[in-house]
């Protein structure tokens, strides 16, 4: 599939059949995921591959889909055949940054409150683009929930607690959907979002 194919048919599908994602279709999405630009090179970017019916169950629960379910949504998550759950090791990025090579002005090594913009959070957004456009790519469809409020997904999954949570991508083949109500919003004009030049 072309590039700007892969673009435009993206989207976020929230509900998915019962047919199973082959193993070979899932390796190249994470992998994809694992390829994308880290700062640094730290790669923290760190990724759970959840595909027991079970644990994905499990899942479901700690991301609200009972919630989603009674708002009128198909039960995605757990539907979803495979969770990607994207996390980050914050620990990686303090330090590679207290590295000769990157210790800045003043050498001392690396804290959180230095940084403006975390790149720790950056990278995990790269992460998650690339798998969502990997599983168009692969002629699958996928989804994202964002970690608002997973306090039991460390406890479910055993991740450790210096380890955050970004969110999940679903992925699996894409059934019939209700869409997200936020798309009522329509998109901003490009001329409001883009500037050529300078602001303005
Ligand atoms: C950081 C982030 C968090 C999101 N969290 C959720 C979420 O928790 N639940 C959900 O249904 N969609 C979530 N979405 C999906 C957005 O609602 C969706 O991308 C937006 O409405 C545009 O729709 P589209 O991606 O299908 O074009 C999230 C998207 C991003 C980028």
């Amino acid at each position: 599939m072309e590039f700007r194919d892969v673009v435009r048919r993206r989207r976020m599908v929230r509900n998915y059949t019962d047919e199973a994602v082959d193993s070979a279709i899932i390796d190249r999405i994470v992998n994809a995921g694992v390829k994308a630009p880290s700062a640094g090179f730290s790669q923290g970017q760190r990724f759970i591959v959840v595909t027991d019916e079970y644990v994905r169950r499990a899942v479901a629960r700690a991301g609200g889909e009972k919630e989603y379910v009674a708002d009128g949504f198909d039960p995605w998550i757990s539907k979803a055949p495979v969770h990607i759950v994207i996390c980050v090791d914050k620990g990686a990025y303090l330090q590679r940054y207290s590295e000769p090579d990157k210790t800045g002005v003043d050498g001392k090594p690396s804290q959180e409150s230095d940084w403006i913009v975390p790149f720790w959070w950056v990278d995990a957004g790269a992460s998650m683009m690339a798998i969502l456009y990997a599983a168009v790519d692969e002629g699958v469809a996928a989804g994202f929930l964002g970690a608002q409020a997973f306090d039991e997904l460390h406890e479910v999954l055993g991740i450790p607690s210096d380890i955050s949570v970004v969110g999940i991508c679903t992925i699996g083949h894409a059934a019939e959907d209700r869409k997200s109500g936020s798309l009522k919003r329509g998109w901003n004009p490009s001329d409001d979002v883009v500037m050529w030049e300078r602001w303005s």
